[in-house]
């Protein structure tokens, strides 16, 4: 069988069958060749960080083939939300694409991607993300030994609750999954509602249960995770950007032969621009999907969008010392 089918087969199977993922994918893998397992927590076929993951895997399997091999390890089943940081610093995988919004932990400065109404849409958070002060946010995290290869775009995330939200009085006492970010605990404690932290992996459960009322996401979260099944509607409310640090470790990118590493960036940085300029399209037939499935999505009249505008742009205050007033001015006017 050819090989990159091969490989892509057993690790889909693997990915099914849990506990055997590690083992039977690696076992894919030519003897001699740098195995690369690339982890990460979404699903589905359509995703934004899907479709780019797996064109990394097959562009590095081709083009380096015999010297490095990327397995790609989807949906929580390598490493969920709460170890995979840990697990790359391990060295037990070598690349991740984690939201932004989760690493409050090791630095402060990507709050800034959290803001609530600060990049009014993709194409700004792109301008600012290719400019001088977002590529300097590219290695926020250096002193740690995170390597930021390139941003990830997934989408403008909009709110979905157990009830239509059309101006954030709505959303008052109602429970809001957020991902670990101080600023999204910010933004949902100024709606008058209460954020709970929680693992990707963990959401649909939860909605469906009602140990939440609502979450935030893209619509390609909402549409491949299921969430529109136990929600009663989305709302249009773009917020916030959500968007990848697609990362890998000092120590991994030193261990690497000089011409493989080179090699390797250059693909990175192919894949990286290929995934952005098609994210959109990815998001807009995610939301068709969606709504061709019988999910509800409520437009914002420019008055019920105001309101939403009023009510959280009193958080950047409070998050402006640990972001930089600079980053803030400079993503305003990009
Ligand atoms: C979430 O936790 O809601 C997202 O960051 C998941 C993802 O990786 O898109």
């Amino acid at each position: 069988m050819n090989k990159l089918k091969f490989k892509a087969a057993v690790v889909g199977f693997a990915a099914l069958a849990l506990g055997l993922t590690a083992v039977s994918a690696s076992a894919q893998c030519d003897s001699g060749e740098v195995v690369v397992k690339l982890s990460h927590v979404t699903g589905g076929t359509t995703h934004p960080k899907v479709v780019a993951s797996n064109n990394l895997a097959e562009r590095v399997n081709k083009e380096l083939n015999g010297e490095m091999c990327v397995e790609v390890y989807p949906n929580s089943t390598l490493f969920g939300d709460s170890k995979e940081l840990e697990a790359l610093l391990l060295g037990d995988v070598q690349l991740l694409a984690p939201s932004l919004s989760k690493f409050g932990s090791y630095t402060p400065k990507l709050g800034i991607y959290d803001l609530p109404f600060l990049f009014k849409d993709m194409d700004q958070a792109i301008r600012f993300m290719t400019a001088e002060k977002g590529k300097e946010l590219l290695n926020s995290m250096s002193d740690v030994g995170f390597v930021g290869l390139g941003y990830w775009l997934s989408g403008m995330k909009y709110f979905s609750a157990n009830k239509p939200l059309l101006v954030p009085s709505d959303a008052e006492g109602l429970k809001f999954r957020v991902q670990t970010s101080d600023v999204a605990k910010a933004m949902i404690s100024a709606m008058g509602a209460s954020p709970q932290p929680m693992a990707f992996a963990e959401v649909y459960g939860a909605l469906q249960t009602g140990v939440v009322d609502g979450q935030e996401n893209t619509w390609s979260n909402i549409y491949t995770k299921k969430f529109f099944e136990v929600q009663d509607s989305t709302t249009e409310t773009s917020h916030q950007v959500l968007a990848y640090l697609f990362m890998t470790s000092t120590d991994f990118l030193e261990s690497l032969k000089p011409d493989v590493r080179e090699k390797f960036l250059a693909i990175c940085d192919s894949v990286t621009m290929e995934a952005n300029e098609s994210v959109k399209a990815k998001e807009e037939t995610n939301k068709q999907n969606i709504i061709k499935s019988g999910g509800k999505i409520n437009e914002l009249t420019p008055e019920q969008r105001k309101e939403w505008v009023d009510a959280m742009k009193p958080v950047w205050k409070q998050f402006e010392k640990g972001i930089g007033a600079d980053y803030i001015e400079a993503a305003s006017k990009s």
